[in-house]
């Protein structure tokens, strides 16, 4: 089968002020569909670079990346748009949620944006909402939430549009140990429920151990893949 994910001879350089930083050095790996992936190295290895690639919002200076078929990095925005919306998930570190909007309004924006129909948005909606356990929740703004539950929102969000594949960065490194757990665990039952491709940035060995993959990088190079436990 062929993977959902592939980056071949991927580097990244960023110019500033006149100097060149190598954030990602000719880096390659596949991902299959369903596989659940770990990327760890120290912070400033290029991991956030690395995701932001995969999931559509920067482009490589050179290499190719494959998500689901079509090649991204050379492809035009618009089709790299319609991945965003329709193929992939990202949560953050930072939940990113819209303050003004409660959370039933937050899960609902992307389906908004897929032109879903009011009456299947609700379901949809409340189903996520339901699974992340915050159904009581629906009517709380972002500011009347606690860091999990937001977190929970953010999750509820991303699985709203059944995206193919769900990047996530750093996405328990604002929540204390145990509610870093609920999330991680949250996001296994989600993949064993619906089967979502799961690639994890975190610099935390712990939790990096969990998948059925992990690629390390040191310095924007990929130094080591090896099977989780
Ligand atoms: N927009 C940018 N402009 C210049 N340098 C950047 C930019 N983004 C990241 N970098 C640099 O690229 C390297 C990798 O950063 P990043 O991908 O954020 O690493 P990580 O997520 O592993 O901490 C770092 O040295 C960082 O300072
Ligand atoms: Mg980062």
């Amino acid at each position: 089968m062929s993977p959902i994910i592939k980056v071949e001879n991927i580097t990244k350089v960023y110019s500033r002020k006149g100097e060149q930083i190598y954030a990602l050095k000719d880096v390659n790996f596949e991902v299959a569909k369903g596989e659940f992936v770990s990327i760890v190295g120290h912070s400033g290895s290029g991991k956030s670079t690395l995701l932001d690639i995969l999931s559509c919002i920067i482009k490589p200076t050179s290499g190719k990346v494959w998500i689901n078929g079509d090649e991204v990095a050379h492809a035009s925005e618009r089709l790299r748009t319609k991945i965003r919306r329709e193929v992939i998930s990202t949560i953050y570190q930072e939940h990113n949620l819209i303050p003004v909007l409660n959370a039933f309004q937050n899960v609902e924006l992307p389906l908004r944006l897929k032109k879903i129909d009011p009456i299947e948005r609700r379901e949809i909606v409340n189903k996520y909402l339901k699974l992340v356990g915050l159904e009581e929740r629906s009517g709380h703004k972002p500011d009347e939430l606690s860091g999990g539950e937001k977190q929970r929102v953010a999750i509820a969000r991303s699985l709203a549009i059944s995206p193919k594949i769900i990047f996530a960065d750093e996405p328990t490194g604002s929540l204390d140990q145990e509610t870093g757990k609920q999330i991680i665990d949250l996001i296994l039952e989600t993949r064993k429920q619906i089967g979502t491709t799961i690639v994890l940035v975190t610099h935390d060995l712990n939790l990096a151990d969990m998948a059925d993959k992990i690629i390390e990088i040191k310095k924007g190079m990929v130094i080591n893949i090896k099977n989780g436990k």
